[in-house]
């Protein structure tokens, strides 16, 4: 369906070596390209502290939001399972760990209380090989979408049309665009694996859904991963850059993930947020 063009969007982030003008040059080619990695932080304490730093004046709220290592993503998909499907038969799943990851934005579940930069700083990499990650930029991709031939009106209904980024039985309150300008100027792009039509819209809605999907899965799945080394870490526009890993085995690998909102976020939480159970009603109290 697609051309071999489309899979221009990846990204394979540059990596800023350490010296005296580190912050500073990543600082620019995250704006540049999306995303960036830097080396050299051996605890998460560092993470935090790179991230913060980075983001300066316009830090608003940056945390650990979870750790990502084989025993809690068991534990928190169990928990996961247990939930019901909701009334359009959806099913939420964090799937395995052995599995590759959907793209996704984090924080998707939260709307416009996710956070609008993501790093993802490596502790232990899967040995000897796996979890590989990817980056899609996807403001690039919906860009490129524009001359795909066989997908007419995408970009369009990217940008256009109001659907429902709910996660199963976690209802967000206001329907929105794929693709928008958030009110600094940001562009955001979302993906995950649970975008629906609104109730009541035309068939039409869930195809056009369906294609982004496929456009998504196939620079996935045919565009260049890499593999974050310990103590480096990703920094990534969570807006516009789409993530994800591919499957590992090695019960010792662990990232951790770090949420930052800064002035260009929506909206920003007062307090933790918990993915396994989003409390939505508790952001707008
Ligand atoms: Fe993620």
């Amino acid at each position: 369906m697609f051309s071999s063009r489309i899979i221009r969007a990846s990204i394979v982030p540059e990596h800023i070596p350490d010296g005296p003008d580190r912050i500073e040059n990543a600082r620019r080619v995250l704006a540049h390209d999306g995303a960036v990695v830097v080396g050299g932080l051996h605890a998460e304490s560092d993470a935090i502290g790179f991230a913060t730093e980075l983001l300066g004046d316009r830090l608003v709220r940056v945390g650990r939001q979870f750790r990502a290592d084989m025993t809690t993503s068991r534990r928190e998909a169990g928990l996961v399972d247990a939930q019901p499907v909701d009334s359009r038969g959806r099913k939420r799943s964090f799937g395995s760990p052995e599995e590759r990851m959907t793209a996704h934005n984090d924080g998707f579940a939260f709307g416009d209380h996710a956070p609008d930069h993501l790093f993802l700083w490596c502790s232990r990499p899967a040995m000897p090989s796996g979890g590989d990650s990817f980056l899609i930029d996807a403001a690039a991709l919906v860009d490129l979408l524009r001359d795909e031939p066989r997908v007419p009106g995408l970009a369009d209904f990217c940008w256009n049309t109001a659907i429902d980024h709910s996660e199963p039985n976690f209802p967000l309150p206001d329907p929105a665009p794929i693709a928008r300008r958030t009110p600094s100027g940001r562009v955001q792009v979302r993906f995950h694996p649970y975008l629906a039509s609104c109730p009541g819209a035309p068939p039409g809605h869930e195809t056009m859904i369906g294609v982004w999907r496929a456009a998504v899965d196939h620079v996935r799945d045919n565009g260049p991963m890499f593999r974050a080394e310990a103590g480096e870490m990703l920094c990534i526009d969570n807006f516009r850059v789409l993530h994800g890993r591919d499957g590992y085995t090695d019960p010792d690998r662990a990232m951790s993930s770090i949420w930052a909102w800064t002035t260009d976020a929506l909206a920003v939480p007062r307090e933790a947020l918990d993915i396994v159970a989003p409390d939505l009603a508790a952001l707008h109290r």
